[in-house]
Formats: structure tokens, sequence, C-alpha cells
């Protein structure tokens, strides 16, 4: 039975970074047996300017159809003036609803190869292991929202946040059964001393903490996190928050691993499950050949892994990423004094020839 994956490269370095994360799935194939087939479609500022829209139905039907999705990156200055609702932007965020992927994971492991590169101090970040879980299909991305308006006289522009007690529990439960496979420790993440959707979070992840006794609870404001996150971000399992919270929350939390560069996330959906780097397009780098295709390549061992079950081949993908840096080799981004910096292509091959 071939499995299909979708790729969709997008805009900016997301075409060098999932051809490389092509490569090397092929490479595993070739090694495993896998059967793995691609098909390419297009979203993103590159749709729009070809189709008028950034998700072209066609592509969100393919993804439907197929056993996983292989994501690049949307977005660049080029459409900064685009009509909101055209947004390269509105790609991603449509993937997410169209397909219902309301969970999004991004772990944060810090290799002690780079434990120098990080931005914070090496004894700090040592060890760090940890997972954002991110509501993905909710709150104040996904209510209402008025661009502008006349109010008392004065231009105003407004986004609703709103949140139900199923949508909080659906992705508590997946919080609470991922801590039970890692250090059984959950932190939720909320403003519940300001807002009502982040109270009803805490009396929600409250409650269902009761069906999950072997876990360890606890609650922190979003700004409290943010603080925690970098002066002591050992102290982490598994942070589950809502839309908005872990979208900032993981930036912060990805640089404490030396580069964004590096960080994969897997969006998971009842049917489909997607996969993309969380570093975005980086126009300013786009073309060059220099991104880092680590985070991809990572996000394609998660795929492996999640919507294909095949944990010793995604085992096998981890540790080839593992092997180059331990080697000492480095993409720009994560290049210190005295480093060489290999190109995307370079750094890709490298990681295929530690494949075994
Ligand atoms: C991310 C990105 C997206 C988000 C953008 C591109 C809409 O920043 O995946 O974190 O805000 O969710
Ligand atoms: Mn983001």
């Amino acid at each position: 039975m071939m499995k299909k994956i979708v790729v969709i490269p997008g805009d900016g370095i997301g075409g060098e970074i999932t051809r490389s994360a092509v490569e090397v799935l092929k490479k595993t194939d070739e090694k495993f047996r896998l059967g793995l087939s691609y098909e390419e479609h297009d979203a993103g500022g590159t749709a729009y300017d070809k189709f008028g829209t950034p998700l072209p139905e066609s592509t969100l039907e393919a993804c439907k159809q197929a056993d996983a999705v292989l994501f690049g990156a949307v977005g660049g200055e080029k459409w900064d003036n685009v009509e909101p609702s055209l947004r390269p932007e509105k790609a991603i965020l449509g993937l997410r609803k169209g397909l219902g992927l309301y969970a999004n994971l991004r772990p944060v492991k810090v290799a002690d190869a780079l434990v120098e590169y990080s931005p914070l101090k090496p004894e700090l970040v040592k060890g760090v292991d940890l997972v954002i879980v991110r509501e993905l299909v909710g709150g104040i991305y996904f209510g209402d929202r008025c661009e502008s308006e006349q109010h008392n006289g004065a231009e105003r522009a407004w986004d609703l946040e709103n949140y139900s007690v199923p949508e909080v529990e659906r992705i508590a439960k997946l919080a609470f059964e991922t801590a039970k496979v890692r250090r059984g420790k959950v932190t939720s993440v909320d403003k519940a001393n300001v807002l009502a959707t982040s109270r009803l979070w805490r009396r929600t992840v409250t409650k269902l903490a009761g069906e999950h006794k072997d876990v360890e609870l606890n609650h922190l404001y979003v700004d409290n996190c943010a603080m925690q996150l970098a002066v002591r971000p050992t102290q982490f399992d598994v942070i589950v928050t809502g839309n908005l919270f872990g979208d900032i929350l993981s930036d912060e939390a990805a640089v404490i691993g030396g580069s964004i560069g590096l960080m994969p996330s897997a969006s998971i959906g009842e049917l489909t499950s997607l996969y993309e780097p969380i570093h975005g397009s980086a126009p300013d780098i786009a073309g060059k050949g220099i991104a880092n295709p680590m985070g991809t390549i990572l996000s394609a061992a998660m795929l492996l892994r999640y919507s294909l079950g095949l944990e010793k081949e995604a085992d096998a993908l981890d540790a080839a990423v593992s092997a180059a840096l331990d080697a000492g080799l480095r993409t720009a981004d994560i290049a210190g004094k005295g480093d060489v910096s290999l190109s995307t292509q370079q750094m890709g091959q490298a990681i295929r020839s530690r494949l075994c």
C-alpha cells in the first residue's frame, strides 16, 4: 500500500527546506521500503499569484485525500498589502480549519551539542525537553473580527476570543495523554486573572485532571510562563495553552534550543495531520540556499511517527539529525565563531548519509 504525502512548499524558503526533507524521506524509504509517494501542491502567496487565492480548493482536497501533509512556510512582504482574507497566512489557517487540525505539538529538546548556541546560559538550557500543545482551530484566531468601523467618532477594529468546553477538553485530553508517555507533568497556561475565556479554560482543565490522576497539573498565567521559560525552562514537561498564547510561547521556547530553524511541529487532526517547521518563510534568506533544513526534516520524522506509525524509521531520522549536529555540522543560523556554514543542500546530504 502506497502512502501518499502531500507536499506544500509554499513561499520563501519553503521550497528549499521541503525539497531537502523529501530527499531525506526518499532515502529513508530506500532503506526501509516504506512505499511513500509524493504530490506537490500550491499554497500561500505563490498560490495567490498563480490562482488569485492562497488556498486553492484543489490543494485542500488533495490534503484531505492524503495520508499526511508536509508543509514548508507561507508569507512574505510581497503580499503585505493584499486584502486580509487573501493573505498568504490564510492558507495555513484555512488548512488548519479545513482539515480540523485541532492540536499543534511543538517539541523543544535542546541537543547537548547546541547548548552553547542558546541565548540563555548553558546551565539553564542543558536538559530542556518540553512540548507545547497549542490549541489550533479556535480562540481569537478564528473568532469574529472587524477590520474597521466607526465607534464614538473614532476608527476601531476588534477580534473576538471564544472557547467552548468541548474545545478545551479535546486539547487538554491530548496534553494529559502526551504527558503520560513523558514525565507526567502538565502546565496549563492562561490569563485567568483577566479573561473569561481563560477562566473557563482553567475550570475545564482542572476538572479533566480528575480523570488523569497520574498526571501532575499546575497552572501559570501566560506572562509568568513567558518569564519562567527564560528563567528555568527545565521545569516544563507539557505546556497546554490556547491558540494565541501558544503561538507566542512556542517562538520563545524554540529559540531556547539555539535556533528556531531546528524546531519541528505536528498539527494533529481527526483524519489527516500536517507537519511543518515553525520558523516561517524567512524571505530575507529565501533563494540563497542557506536555510537550515533540520526543522523540516524533524517534522518529517514526526510525520512518520504520528501519521504512519513508523517509530523505528522516525527514530532513525531523529538520530541522523543528532549525528550531524554532534559531528559539528552547522548551517548559518547555528554557526558559531570559526564554524563553516553548510548550505541547505549540504546539510540535507550530510543527514542522508547518516541515516542508518
Ligand atoms: C505559526 C505561524 C502562524 C500562526 C501564521 C503564519 C499564521 O506564526 O504557525 O506559528 O500564527 O499560527
Ligand atoms: Mn507563530
